[in-house]
C-alpha cells in the first residue's frame, strides 16, 4: 500500500468535497490550483464525524478526516504544502519529528505568525529522515488537537524497504461523552495529574476497529500516539512481531515482548507475521482491546522478515567532548490568575520555570543556549509521580542510559520520562534557533512544561 505523490494528489483532487453542514458551508479538500508551487492543499476545517453511533461530534479535521489526512513524501525530497485555514480560529501546523528550518516548524511567534481564519501558509521544505511522522497545531493545542487536528506524515526510504505491505494506525482517544458531544479537553485537576484523558478509544477514527490484514505475510505496522494525554501500554497477545522503528528511526529488529509504553506523539513501527486466514489478533491497550486485527485470504507466497531499515543521516554525538545540561521536571503546584478573567494555572516547571503560554515572549528566554555544532547531553531528571513524554523540536537525540531501565540506546525527538526517572540523553546542536522542549502531554505543556532551547 504505497502510493506515489502524484497517485495521492489526482486521489485528493477527486475527492474534493464541499458540502453545508450545520455551521454553514464545509470546504474539505481541493485540488492544489498550481502544482507547480506547491505538493498538496491541505485545508483544516470543521467536520462532522459520527463517532458513537447515531450521534454526531462538531470535530475538526485535516482535508475532510480526523485523524487527517496522512501525507507522504520520499526522504530526501522536498515537501511543499500550502495550509489553508477555513476554521474560525487562528492555528499552525507543527510536523513533529522533522528535522527542518525553524521558519517552517510551525510555532506561534517563533517560527511564523498564527495562520488566520481564510488565510493560508505554505510550508516547503526537506524530509531527510524515513519513518514515521505525524503533525499537529501548536496554538490553543488542547482544543485544536483534542477536536480531531492531528495527521500522519509518512517519508518513504529512499530505495523500497523490505515490507510489500503497510499499515498506518492513528490511535486517538476522544474527549467526548456517550451523546459524542465534546468534554472538556484539560480539566485542571487532571492536568495537575497525569493530563486529561478522553474516554472513547479510536483507531484511524473508529472505535475499535477490525482491520484485515493478508495472512502469511509480514506487514509493517506503523502505530502512532496522536492522543492528548495518554500512554498506550500497546500489546499483541501470541502475535509474531518485531520493532522496526521507534519514533521515526529505524532499530536492530528485536521481538516486540510483553508490553511497549508508547506516550503522546510517540510511534513505534512493527514487522507483524499475519497468522494463517481467519485468526485473529488484538491490539490491545493494557487489558483494553484497540482493535482486532484480522487475518484475511492473500494470494502470495508467505513473507519473509525484512532486513533492519536503513538508518538515517542523523550526527553521531561526541560523548567524550559533550557538555552536560541538566533538565529537572517538576510540579508547580501553584495557581496564578491572569489579568484576563481566565485563571491560568501552572501545575509544572522545567529547572523551576513555569511556561505561560498566554505569553508570547517566553521563546525569548531560552533555558538554554547551545553552540552549534557542539555536543551536548542532556540528563533529564522527573520530580514528579507522572510521567512525562519530553520531546524536542529540530533536533534528534540519542537516547543514552536510565537509572530505571535497560537502554539499548537510539535515536528519537520524544523520550518517555517515567516517574522519578533519570535518563540520559545526547546531541549534537546541529540546527540553528529558537526550539521548543516540552512535554507531550497536552495539558502539561499547557499548564508549564515546556521551555525553549536556542542553538546560536
Ligand atoms: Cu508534537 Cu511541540 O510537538
Ligand atoms: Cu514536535
Ligand atoms: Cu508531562
Amino acid at each position: 500500500m504505497s502510493f506515489t505523490r502524484r497517485q495521492i494528489l489526482v486521489g485528493l483532487a477527486g475527492l474534493g468535497v464541499a458540502g453545508l453542514g450545520a455551521g454553514g458551508v464545509r470546504y474539505w479538500l481541493g485540488r492544489p490550483e498550481n502544482v507547480a508551487t506547491h505538493d498538496y492543499e491541505l485545508i483544516a476545517a470543521p467536520l462532522d464525524l459520527e463517532l458513537v453511533p447515531g450521534h454526531t461530534t462538531l470535530a475538526w479535521g485535516y482535508g475532510g478526516q480526523a485523524p487527517g489526512v496522512e501525507l507522504r513524501c520520499r526522504q530526501g525530497e522536498r515537501l511543499r504544502v500550502r495550509f489553508v485555514n477555513k476554521l474560525e480560529v487562528p492555528t499552525t501546523i507543527h510536523w513533529h519529528g522533522i528535522r527542518l528550518p525553524l521558519a517552517m516548524d510551525g510555532v506561534p511567534y517563533v517560527s511564523q505568525a498564527p495562520v488566520l481564519p481564510g488565510e493560508y501558509f505554505d510550508y516547503d521544505f526537506i524530509t531527510p529522515d524515513a519513518g514515521s511522522f505525524w503533525y499537529h497545531p501548536h496554538t490553543a493545542s488542547s482544543e485544536q488537537l483534542g477536536r480531531g487536528l492531528v495527521g500522519a506524515l509518512i517519508v518513504e526510504e529512499r530505495e523500497p524497504s523490505g515490507f510489500a505491505h503497510e499499515r498506518t494506525l492513528n490511535l486517538k482517544s476522544w474527549h467526548v461523552d456517550a451523546q459524542g458531544a465534546f468534554s472538556e479537553f484539560s480539566v485542571p485537576r487532571e492536568a495537575a495529574r497525569g493530563g486529561t484523558p478522553g474516554r472513547l478509544s479510536s483507531v484511524n477514527g473508529q472505535h475499535a476497529p477490525t482491520l484485515d490484514l493478508p495472512a502469511g505475510q509480514v506487514v509493517r505496522l506503523r502505530i502512532l500516539n496522536l492522543d492528548n494525554t495518554l500512554t498506550y501500554r500497546l500489546n499483541l497477545p501470541d502475535a509474531e512481531a518485531r520493532i522496526y522503528a521507534l519514533d521515526g528511526n529505524p532499530v536492530e529488529p528485536r521481538p516486540l515482548g510483553k508490553e511497549y509504553w508508547l506516550g503522546p506523539g510517540m510511534r513505534i513501527e512493527l514487522g507483524l507475521k499475519v497468522p494463517a486466514v481467519g485468526v485473529e489478533l488484538a491490539l490491545r491497550n493494557g487489558p483494553l482491546r484497540l482493535a482486532t486485527l484480522r487475518s484475511a485470504a492473500s494470494a502470495e507466497a508467505a513473507g519473509q522478515w525484512p532486513p533492519a531499515l536503513p538508518a538515517n543521516p542523523i550526527a553521531e554525538p561526541d560523548l567524550a567532548t559533550a557538555e552536560t545540561l541538566s533538565f529537572n521536571f517538576e510540579w508547580a503546584g501553584a495557581l496564578s490568575v491572569g489579568v484576563a478573567q481566565d485563571a491560568n494555572h501552572t501545575f509544572w516547571q522545567i529547572n523551576g520555570q513555569a511556561w505561560d503560554i498566554d505569553d508570547k515572549t517566553c521563546a525569548d528566554r531560552p533555558i538554554a543556549r547551545l553552540q552549534l555544532g557542539k555536543s551536548y547531553i542532556f540528563e533529564l531528571r522527573n520530580l514528579s509521580q507522572y510521567q512525562h513524554p519530553i520531546h524536542l523540536h529540530g533536533m534528534t537525540f540519542k537516547v543514552l542510559d536510565s537509572n530505571r531501565k535497560k537502554i539499548i540506546p537510539y535515536f528519537t525527538d520524544t523520550y518517555l520520562l517515567g516517574k522519578n526517572e533519570r535518563a540520559r540523553v545526547a546531541l549534537v546542536a546541529d540546527n540553528l534557533g529558537v526550539w521548543m522542549f516540552h512535554c507531550h502531554v497536552i495539558d502539561h505543556m499547557e499548564t508549564g512544561l515546556m521551555a525553549s532551547i536556542e542553538v546560536v
